[in-house]
């Protein structure tokens, strides 16, 4: 089975429900296109969302008030967000959504909850480079 109609049938699963003799593999090309959609969002949805709401602020280099911040507070080795491999997915998420210090938060109209799924599993993973259990890929 490829990965795509894995993470389809996973997204059938989660919408209405699963019993192993509910979904032969044989039944996932009849999953409408509303509901493949709908698939658990990847690496790339949480590059987009670092890109466009994170970077400006955690980008390696001077000039960017989080990474400054974090040289100041916690040593430059724990500056750079995407080069840290002591952060978890749900200290980042709670991180935004409530801001911490001198971090604004960011409310579900700016990130969703899926967003911001995507977006921890992306950070923690250096974007990409490591697993979420921080062994390298
Ligand atoms: C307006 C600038 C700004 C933006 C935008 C921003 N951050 Fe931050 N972030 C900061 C600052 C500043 C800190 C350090 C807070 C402090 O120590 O006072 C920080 C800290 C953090 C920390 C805590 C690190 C630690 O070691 O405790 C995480 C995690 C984090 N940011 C993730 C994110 C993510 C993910 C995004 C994108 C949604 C984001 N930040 C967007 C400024 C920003």
């Amino acid at each position: 089975m490829s990965p795509r109609s894995a993470a389809i049938i996973v997204a059938a699963c989660l919408l209405h429900g699963c019993s192993e003799d509910s979904t032969p593999a044989g039944k996932s090309a009849a999953v409408p296109a509303a509901v493949a959609t709908a698939a658990a969002p990847g690496l790339d949805d949480g590059n987009r969302v670092f890109e466009h709401w994170c970077l400006p602020c955690h980008a390696a280099g001077p000039g960017h008030p989080g990474t400054n911040r974090l040289a100041e507070r916690l040593g430059t080795e724990n500056s750079v967000l995407l080069d840290r491999e002591n952060l978890n997915e749900a200290y980042v998420q709670t991180v935004v959504r409530n801001g911490f210090q001198m971090m604004p938060p960011f409310r579900p109209t700016e990130i969703s909850d899926r967003e911001l799924e995507a977006l921890a599993t992306f950070v923690v993973s250096g974007g990409g480079r490591r697993t979420a259990q921080g062994a390298k890929l």
